[in-house]
């Protein structure tokens, strides 16, 4: 899980739509993720959830009329809450809203806190299709993007009214995830990173192959955590069956020959390699064109195995001013075969994480790693979800070589 809203003001504007019921799941989500949640309603809204509900979850009053004089800080609620924010979710955003805040019209006190709002503000909206494709409608949405508003796009189905096309609020966990993207630092902008993930396959048929448990979280971990953070992330991701992350181009290969191609390919275009791939050294020898059939006769079969090219060592000889950072998996003696690695090929630092046991290394979702540096220097972070483990290498590397 991220930490960009660890301790965050989330303001939560909720405007009278039926996914208005949607709003109580986002609420909880950045509840758990660490923000405290102010929910200001429509008067429209009201008619879909009761203030209620997200009182109780929020555990903090909620603001629905301009005019409210209940509460201690009811004055000017919207001016002192639009002041506070770090950000505001629009969730779901009807047309109506779109139109009042796109045009300046402030007419209550979800649009009069917007309008006071100088923290990025983040519009999901949700409506009929036709209404979500209707000119005046998507004109009010090209505005507030050229505004600097952040869109969150609305998924497509059979909307409550029967239609089908796009207008449903977009899932709750995506606008956590564009929320989370809103709030980190952009520390990485202008930087190009090639990250690798996930393993290789070496074919010995068509249908059967040499591989290891690699699953890409490790990897896709750091491509997301780049990009999030303004780097311009290229992802060479073996074949895993993990979504590519969000803003992060990705190039899928097969074998350690396919993705030494595309490596080298890129490398020109690259300022920093992450290389938590785990790439096959050998591969068979020989491939066969046609699923190979058993032979009865024979007790025993023997492959013979050839060297696959090592991409991060081929990397370390063309350095060229690049940052190389690698990852090494081992079950035993992390320190001794981490370093030699390094040094071998000639990277900036290493990752070394212990694999086999259940929390760390192949397909957990922690990881328990210990950065080994250059210089000699070493550091042995806690246990950690694999997220906050690609934020802490790439904080390393930013006040290393940044
Ligand atoms: O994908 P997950 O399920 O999340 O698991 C994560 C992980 C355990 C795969 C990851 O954290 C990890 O340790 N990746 C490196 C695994 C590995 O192959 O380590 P290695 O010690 O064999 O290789 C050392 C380094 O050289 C690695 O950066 C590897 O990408 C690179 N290498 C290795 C062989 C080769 N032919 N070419 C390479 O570039």
């Amino acid at each position: 899980m991220s930490r960009a809203l660890l301790h965050k003001e989330i303001v939560l504007g909720v405007s009278g739509g039926i996914a208005a019921y949607k709003a109580i799941e986002l609420l909880r989500l950045i509840a758990r993720a660490g923000g405290a949640v102010r929910v200001i309603m429509t008067a429209n809204a009201r008619s879909f959830v009761g203030p209620m509900t997200f009182e109780a979850l929020s555990g903090r009053p909620v603001c629905s009329d301009l005019f409210d004089r209940s509460g201690r800080d009811a004055a000017i609620r919207h001016i002192d809450w639009a002041q506070a924010a770090d950000a505001v979710a629009l969730a779901p955003a009807t047309g109506n809203l779109i139109g009042k805040f796109a045009n300046g019209i402030a007419d209550d006190a979800l649009t009069t806190l917007l309008m006071a709002a100088t923290c990025p503000i983040l519009v999901c909206p949700a409506m009929n299709t036709h209404m979500y494709e209707s000119r005046p409608v998507q004109r009010n949405i090209e505005r507030l993007r050229s505004d600097g508003h952040r869109i969150i796009p609305p998924g497509s189905g059979e909307m409550a009214c029967g239609t089908v096309g796009p207008g449903r609020l977009a899932e709750p966990p995506d606008i956590l995830y564009a929320l989370e993207t809103a709030l980190t630092p952009k520390d990485y902008r202008g930087k190009r990173v090639l990250v690798t993930a996930g393993p290789t396959r070496e074919h010995l048929d068509p249908v059967r192959f040499l591989s290891n448990p690699s699953t890409g979280k490790m990897g896709y971990a750091v491509a997301g955590a780049a990009a999030r953070r303004g780097a311009d992330v290229l992802l060479v991701s073996g074949p895993v069956t993990l979504a590519a992350p969000i803003g992060v181009k990705t190039i899928r290969v097969t074998s350690a020959r396919d993705m030494a191609d595309v490596v080298f390919d890129r490398l020109a275009e690259t300022d920093i390699v992450i290389k938590a791939a785990a790439v096959a050294d050998y591969r068979p020898r020989d491939r066969a064109d046609q699923k190979v059939k058993k032979d009865d006769r024979a007790a025993h079969q023997s492959v013979a195995f050839e060297k696959n090219p090592d991409i991060l060592k081929t990397l370390g000889e063309r350095k060229n001013g690049r940052i190389l950072v690698g990852f090494a998996a081992e079950t035993e003696r992390l320190a001794a075969h981490a370093v030699d690695k390094m040094t071998r090929k000639n990277l900036d630092m290493i990752v070394g994480n212990i694999v086999g046991g259940p929390d760390s290394g192949f397909g957990a979702d922690t990881n328990q790693a210990t950065f080994f540096y250059r210089n000699g220097d070493s550091e042995t972070p806690p246990l950690m979800e694999k997220t906050d483990l690609a934020h802490l290498l790439l904080d390393r590397i930013k006040e290393r070589w940044l």
